[in-house]
């Protein structure tokens, strides 16, 4: 018998954990001309802020030996335009909730930022509101939200009392100190976190001697930061009660089995779909036949397993 991948996450239906993660997917319209999105267990909009952003000038991405960095600068239309043109395509994507759960990720500047986002997005139709916290590519806040615990939990209590969807928070690998940061988004009603986003990093052009990043550093991804993220999952996974989901290099279903094993309930996939668009899924297919060659018949048996 086939083996149920189906995973309730906080509440959240998933035909099975494999879900696109933000910035790698903008909003589906690309993906869904090369294969059947409905397949997907979900599917992470671009981060979105309160106004429309052009994003970061100069080179945005740039590949490393393991990895990729990138310096995007939460380019987007903006939440209105977002709710406008692009949720109702991604509603398109599949019946709900057989088909992708939608997860809409929304940065910000400053809390009065955050709450006028998500006041907009109260009244359309989704399934995970996912907080980025953690984006280590605008300047001027974005960052300071995910670094230090007691901001973090100003951000989730305030954004917390008016969200009426489910709420992850998606956390910085630069936190100062991880555990605490998402102890307290539970304390504050998170429904959920997602971990990890990039790890800030550098590169240098010596032929110009100067960084390759007009802002100097910028957001590591890719296999090169995969065992720090499962460690950090792990972590997490071992101390609170809502449920994880992990990101950080997975390109493989061997690497989705890991993170899973780790105590995620559900992984996202980044920079790999910019190597195979369908990468998502052969991790899909491979997981099945795994389990299926395991006599595992539901991928809840190993999920925390380690
Ligand atoms: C080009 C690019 C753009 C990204 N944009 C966002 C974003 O807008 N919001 C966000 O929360 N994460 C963003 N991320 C982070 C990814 O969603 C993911 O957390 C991270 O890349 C780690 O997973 P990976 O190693 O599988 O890529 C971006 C990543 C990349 C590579």
């Amino acid at each position: 018998m086939k083996p149920s991948l189906v995973t309730d996450f906080a509440g959240v239906r998933l035909k099975n954990p494999l879900v696109l993660a933000s910035g790698t997917c903008g909003f589906g319209r690309e993906f869904s001309e090369i294969f059947d999105m409905s397949r997907l267990g979900g599917i992470c909009s671009k981060g979105l802020t309160l106004e429309a952003k052009t994003g970061n000038r100069g080179i945005r991405i740039w590949e490393t030996s393991a990895g990729v960095m990138n310096s995007v600068g939460l380019e987007n239309p903006g939440v209105p335009v977002f709710i406008e043109k692009e949720l109702p395509f991604m509603q398109t994507l599949g019946p709900r909730p057989q088909g992708p759960a939608l997860i809409v990720n929304l940065g910000g500047h400053s809390i009065d930022d955050y709450l006028a986002g998500v006041e907009l997005l109260n009244g359309a139709d989704f399934d995970i509101l996912e907080l980025n916290i953690s984006c280590p590519n605008v300047k001027a806040g974005g960052m300071a939200f995910g670094v230090k615990t007691e901001v973090a939990r100003d951000v989730v209590r305030a954004v917390r009392s008016i969200c009426k969807h489910r709420l992850m928070v998606k956390l910085s690998p630069n936190a100062e100190d991880i555990a605490a940061l998402a102890r307290a988004c539970e304390e504050e009603g998170a429904d959920a976190v997602s971990l990890v986003n990039t790890f800030l990093a550098m590169a240098i052009d010596i032929k110009k001697r100067r960084p390759v990043f007009e802002n100097t550093y910028a957001g590591l991804s890719g296999p090169a930061i995969k065992p720090i993220a499962l460690r950090m999952v792990h972590q997490l996974a071992g101390v609170l009660k809502i449920p994880v989901m992990g990101a950080g290099g997975i390109t493989s279903w061997q690497d989705a089995a890991e993170f899973i094993m780790a105590g995620a309930a559900a992984v996202q996939i980044g920079t790999a779909n910019f190597i195979n668009p369908k990468i998502s899924l052969d991790i899909l297919a491979g997981l099945e036949t795994w389990l299926e060659s395991q006599g595992i018949a539901d991928i809840k048996e190993i999920r925390g397993s380690v």
